[in-house]
């Protein structure tokens, strides 16, 4: 299987790309900024390409899809993990911030569907996991931009999953918990401890055990439009 995961030159999408280069599958180890991680996760992945691509810029993600179709021929798993996050109360957030916020969060799942879907169209298969956050269900202070996308992305799974079951092409969205990646580890410490003090389990989130779940989910049949809380912060 061809996989394509958004963001996984570190954090969750490095995760992710490991569990999937394990179980023998080829993986685009696509990136932004940091060329050097993303080579390196690459690195350990035994067949993988390392793609730049701004997952806000739908010629910069059609010309990704295009190279990945080239060497191998289609796609079978979108994983849409890159992200960003701004702190910032809503009345002093810029309206800068919150366009890039979204455009990244939002419109960049949206672009990394529409330029996948039609290959899975073709090949009457296929697997799209969004990642969402329970920051998109619960809402959070200082949040608005980045809970508004991950809201957003729980609207587009759901109308993806409803416009493509016609032809076996599964959407689902994952809430992943908190985890201590850079963006995890980047926001505030009150955000943590509320985190924790949420957890039944009283830990954050391990981005292995969540990589496990979505290559899981990847082979399962028939399960779509959910939304998966891999969560011990009750919704
Ligand atoms: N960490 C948490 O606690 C948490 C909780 C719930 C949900 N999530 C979600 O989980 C996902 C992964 O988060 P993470 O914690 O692993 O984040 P991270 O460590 O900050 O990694 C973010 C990844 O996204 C890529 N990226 C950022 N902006 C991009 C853009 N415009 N175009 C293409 N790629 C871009 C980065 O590429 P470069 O390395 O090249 O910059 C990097 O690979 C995100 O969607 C996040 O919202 C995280």
């Amino acid at each position: 299987m061809v996989c394509l995961i958004t963001g996984s030159s570190r954090g969750l999408g490095k995760e992710i790309a490991l569990a999937f280069g394990r179980r023998g599958h080829q993986v685009v180890v696509h990136y932004k900024e940091r060329k050097e991680e993303a080579e390196d996760v690459a690195s350990q992945i035994k067949e993988s390409m390392a793609i730049k691509a701004d997952a806000g810029n739908i010629e910069e993600v059609k010309s990704l899809v295009d190279r990945v179709v080239q060497r191998w021929g289609g796609i079978d798993i979108l994983v849409n993990n890159a992200g960003i996050t701004k702190e910032e109360l809503l009345l002093k957030a810029s309206e800068k911030d919150f366009d890039e916020l979204i455009n990244t969060n939002l419109k960049g799942p949206f672009n990394f569907i529409r330029a996948v879907a039609p290959l899975m169209v073709i090949q009457k298969s296929g697997h799209i996991i969004n990642i969402s956050s329970i920051a998109g269900v619960q809402g959070k202070a200082g949040l608005s931009a980045y809970s508004s996308s991950k809201a957003g992305i729980i609207g587009l799974t759901m109308s993806a999953a409803k416009e493509f079951s016609e032809h076996s092409i599964m959407v689902n969205a994952v809430l992943p918990g908190y985890m201590l990646t850079d963006m995890g580890i980047a926001s505030n410490e009150k955000a943590k401890e509320l985190a924790l003090n949420d957890s039944l389990v009283k830990s954050f989130s391990d981005p292995n055990n969540v990589a496990d779940f979505i290559c899981y989910l990847s082979e399962t049949k028939g399960i779509t439009g959910q939304v998966f809380n891999l969560d011990s912060r009750i919704l």
